[in-house]
């Protein structure tokens, strides 16, 4: 980085503190991004992106489960082997001080990792649920597995109907408490904090949309440019693992 631009970096990062220390009520959205430096793959990324190896029609929508669950469960226990393997990193450390420093935060996550909770926020609002958990297809509720399957596949301990992993497929809903929490933070709140998302998929990118709408200073954490960049009022362009903790010292420092 050169010196002139590693300055600006360093100058919007005290801009968000100052901002930040003004802020009553922060709702932060985060992304896959916020976990690439725990070593999950974003989705989006040119080459390292999980949707540049594989197709999410095959692998993450109800159709493609009834079509091939053996497939779609493979996939998804190599995920989870990877999330199980991965350990909080400092962006999701400093999110968890940076919420008792400030009145009142909203911590909302498309990702279905949960290592912002294994990081002490153990209040995030999970958007597209939890890759860990199994959900019962017939009680449509969080379940546990059966010692044993005859189809091979998980099935549900009360029930013995098929289990899916617990999270939101393309073409399906948002779950709506975490729906109307996420939306009732994001217009109330007065500052937005975007982290690590590309801002693409809804309703998730209509948070930002309803802060701005709703007046709030909007922060865009993010090493490349997005949908939501020009509309931002700061860009901290860099990784969040990095620049979270920068932002929280230049908080402290204040
Ligand atoms: P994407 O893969 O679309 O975007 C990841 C974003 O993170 C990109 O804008 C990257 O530039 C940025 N990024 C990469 N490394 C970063 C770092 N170290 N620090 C900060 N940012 C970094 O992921 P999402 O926006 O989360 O949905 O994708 C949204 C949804 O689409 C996901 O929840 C998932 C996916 O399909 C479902 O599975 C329903």
């Amino acid at each position: 980085m050169e010196e002139g631009s590693a300055g600006a970096l360093a100058d919007t990062v005290a801009r968000a503190a100052v901002a930040l220390r003004k802020a009553r009520h922060v709702c932060v959205l985060t992304g896959a991004g916020m976990s690439a430096e725990s070593g999950i793959p974003t989705f989006r990324d040119a080459l390292t992106g999980l949707w540049s190896r594989f197709r999410p029609e095959e692998l993450a929508t109800p159709e493609a489960f009834e079509r091939d669950p053996k497939l779609v469960w493979q996939w998804y226990e190599w995920r989870r082997e990877l999330v199980r393997q991965s350990q909080p990193n400092p962006g999701h450390y400093a999110l968890a001080e940076l919420a008792r420093r400030v009145p009142r935060l909203t911590l909302v996550t498309q990702n279905v990792d949960g290592l912002h909770q294994r990081a002490g926020s153990s209040d995030a609002i999970e958007y597209h649920g939890n890759i860990l958990r199994d959900r019962c297809t017939r009680e449509a509720a969080v379940a546990s597995r059966a010692d044993w399957s005859a189809s091979g596949l998980p099935e549900c301990a009360a029930c013995g109907a098929p289990l899916r992993p617990d999270v939101v497929w393309f073409g399906e809903p948002i779950p709506s408490g975490p729906m109307l929490r996420a939306a009732d933070a994001a217009s109330h709140c007065d500052l937005f904090l975007s982290i690590g998302t590309s801002a693409l998929v809804y309703p998730a990118a209509g948070l930002a949309e309803a802060a701005l709408g709703a007046g709030a200073t909007v922060i865009e954490i993010n090493p490349n440019p997005t949908d939501l960049t020009p509309h931002a009022h700061l860009a901290l362009q860099g990784p969040s693992g990095q620049l979270l903790p920068a932002l929280l010292a230049a908080l402290r420092d204040g």
